[in-house]
């Protein structure tokens, strides 16, 4: 189905451009999401344990994807021990017209328990779901999809006017799921190669089906690894348990003690980081619609389990407000729950951090706390968290926001709501600081019904469809509104 908008922009060759970018766009879909299953279908996870060979191959067939659809110098970055990352330009808009520095990453979270998968998590598949026709399969939203909206956009108008009117240089990340690690040494290799004048992520999530949302606040995130031994072997625990200590239930009031009763960050020095709300982000936050049986159906929270509320409207609470997840907790298994004392207990503790927070001060609360708290003389060792990420947050205005508003408007037939985000994305930060604190738009097609990270992820076709029409009015807005500063200075003599 093709949308025609009126032809708003003074610039009427530019919206005739896009205009027929659009009419293709749609006519060819089918290749797009023939495309995005295409890539889903390799398993790109990029955790340790998992073979690195299929990231590989998941750089390389996004590396040909480009290719295809007329992205240049296109090139499989191999740097360090890092999963490969991929970058490829278009600079044939010339010096006068500006550069978007697009990103998206092909790397994947492990599939989780495949029992629980109604598809098989690595053979995409269109079922119906929440909202209309969904792609089911790990990595189909977040976020194989987010390179197809780059690659639909620019093949779009290559295919029309033989041309695109900005320059575009694209970079694929293969490690964002595992937190960027070499997102420094890459951004001091590659920071001047990738000047632009403005950055197009496309790795979030829209307020809900069809309700488009341009993302301007993230939440950091640290990890520590926490490990609690009594004993330097597991014994029988009816010949010692008594007054041997067990290292399990140490570590459980260890790990209760991080919390207060309604569930809020209670090791000293944690909330005390966090910048106040100001009256202003008060009322703008009462604003945002929050219903609570809507949410708690999203997320599909048991009933009776209790809303743990902190800050005027639990939506801005997830990007304003910091948060303790335990993701993992092992001593032994369930296949072997002898009766023994287990000599070690272990865990993984990640903080997500609000605006304020110190990274990496956090972590150094946190190790510090358990440390100090751990029952009965036991050993305790705190690793990790040297690593973390503060959160991020931009003033949404001037003209690449104002592109993206109508260029969105345009996509999907109502305009963007501004929100913020709880999750995190490395790169966003250093790299549009890199880049001189150009301003960075993020966008995605994620939903409330996506689960990514969790089993039976899926992406809404039809805000695939809205997401890439939104990007091609998005590169012709931007071509309009924005004059070149600096992104292809160096090359032009
Ligand atoms: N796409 C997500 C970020 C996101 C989360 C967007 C929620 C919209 C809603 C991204 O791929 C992600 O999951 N990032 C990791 C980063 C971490 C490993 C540092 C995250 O937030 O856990
Ligand atoms: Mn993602």
């Amino acid at each position: 189905m093709s949308i025609s908008h009126p032809v708003t922009s003074p610039n009427s060759k530019l919206s005739q451009a896009a205009a027929q970018a659009e009419l293709y766009l749609n006519q060819h879909f089918e290749n797009a999401l023939e495309e995005l299953k295409q890539l889903a279908k390799i398993p790109s996870v990029s955790f340790a344990g998992f073979d690195p060979a299929h990231v590989r191959k998941s750089a390389e067939a996004t590396a040909v994807l480009l290719k295809k659809v007329g992205f240049e110098n296109v090139e499989v970055l191999n740097f360090e021990d890092a999963h490969p990352y991929v970058y490829a330009d278009y600079l044939k808009a010339g010096p006068d017209a500006p550069t978007a520095l697009l990103y998206a990453h092909h790397d994947v979270q492990p599939a989780g328990r495949d029992e629980l998968w109604l598809t098989p998590a690595f053979t995409p598949t269109l079922k119906e779901g929440p909202g209309g026709a969904r792609l089911y399969g790990r990595g189909t939203a977040d976020d194989k999809a987010g390179i197809l909206v780059h690659a639909a956009a620019l093949e779009a108008f290559l295919k029309t006017s033989g041309s695109c009117p900005l320059n575009l240089k694209v970079v694929i990340e293969g490690e964002e799921e595992i937190g960027s690690g070499h997102l420094h040494s890459f951004l001091k290799a590659y920071a001047k190669k990738l000047q632009a004048d403005v950055i197009i992520l496309t790795d979030t999530a829209n307020f809900d089906c069809g309700k488009p949302a341009l993302t301007i606040a993230l939440r950091g995130l640290i990890g520590v690894d926490v490990e609690v031994r009594a004993l330097t072997k597991a014994v029988h625990s009816g010949m010692w348990g008594g007054p041997v200590p067990d290292p399990v239930v140490a570590l459980a009031k260890v790990l209760a003690s991080l919390v207060d009763e309604d569930g809020r960050i209670a090791v000293p020095g944690i909330r005390e980081m966090v910048t106040p709300l100001t009256e202003e982000e008060i009322e703008r936050m009462k604003k945002i619609p929050f219903e609570e049986k809507l949410f708690r159906e999203q997320v599909g929270m048991v009933q009776g389990a209790k809303l743990l509320t902190e800050g005027p409207n639990p939506i801005a609470q997830l990007w304003r407000f910091p948060s303790l997840t335990i993701t993992a907790i092992q001593a032994s298994e369930r296949k072997e729950a002898a009766n023994r004392i287990n000599d070690t207990a272990w865990a993984r503790v990640t903080i997500r951090t609000a605006p304020g927070m110190d990274a990496p001060k956090t972590a150094a609360l946190l190790k510090a706390h358990m440390e100090k708290v751990v029952p009965w003389g036991l050993e305790i060792s705190v690793t990790g968290g040297e690593h973390g990420s503060g959160a991020w947050a931009i003033d949404p205005t001037g003209p690449a926001f104002e592109a993206a508003k109508i260029a969105m408007t345009k996509g999907y037939g109502e305009e963007p709501l501004m929100i913020g985000c709880g999750g995190s994305i490395p790169f966003v930060q250093p790299f549009a600081e890199a880049l001189g604190g150009v301003p960075a738009l993020l966008i995605g097609v994620e939903d409330p019904y996506t689960n990514a990270h969790g089993e039976n992820e899926s992406l809404l076709v039809s805000d695939l469809r809205k997401a890439c029409v939104s990007q091609i009015h998005l590169f012709a807005e931007i071509a309009e509104r924005l004059r070149p500063a600096r992104a292809l200075q160096k090359e032009v003599p």
